[in-house]
């Protein structure tokens, strides 16, 4: 396991915290494949990467959003409008180019989802229930 789910990612929420420990595994799971040597082709699985990803961030920032709305929370506007450009970002990534430069399309994955799980999660997540 490369990226692990530690403390300073938990939001006091439980149903948000093991939301958010899918998006860990996926983040694993996208490690995992950059790192196998033995797959030449590695683009279905890429493909259903992506899919997951998009499935299940729809599911999650569904939840979240309704506990914000729940509890009127302050900045769920902007908040809500990160998860936006999220799907959008996700919804934009060319698959053709993908197939072209695997290596360079997992990494792109691999940073992106990163950058959420450092970024989002540590720092817009947490936030949600101390306003
Ligand atoms: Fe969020």
């Amino acid at each position: 396991m490369h990226y692990e789910f530690t403390a300073d990612y938990l939001t006091g929420i439980e149903f948000i915290d093991n939301e958010h420990q899918k998006l860990f595994d996926i983040a694993n799971e996208t490690f995992d494949l950059l790192s196998n040597n033995f797959v030449n082709d590695k683009y279905d699985r890429i493909i259903s990467l992506i899919s997951e990803l998009r499935e299940y961030t729809i599911t999650h920032f569904a939840d979240e959003e309704k506990y914000m709305e729940s509890i009127q929370y302050l900045h769920r506007f902007s908040h809500k409008l990160e998860h936006i450009k999220f799907v959008e970002k996700l919804n934009s990534i060319n698959l053709e180019e993908i197939d072209i430069n695997q290596k360079d399309g997992i990494v792109d994955l691999l940073q992106f989802l990163v950058e959420w799980l450092q970024n989002h999660i540590k720092k817009k997540d947490c936030r949600i229930q101390k306003q």
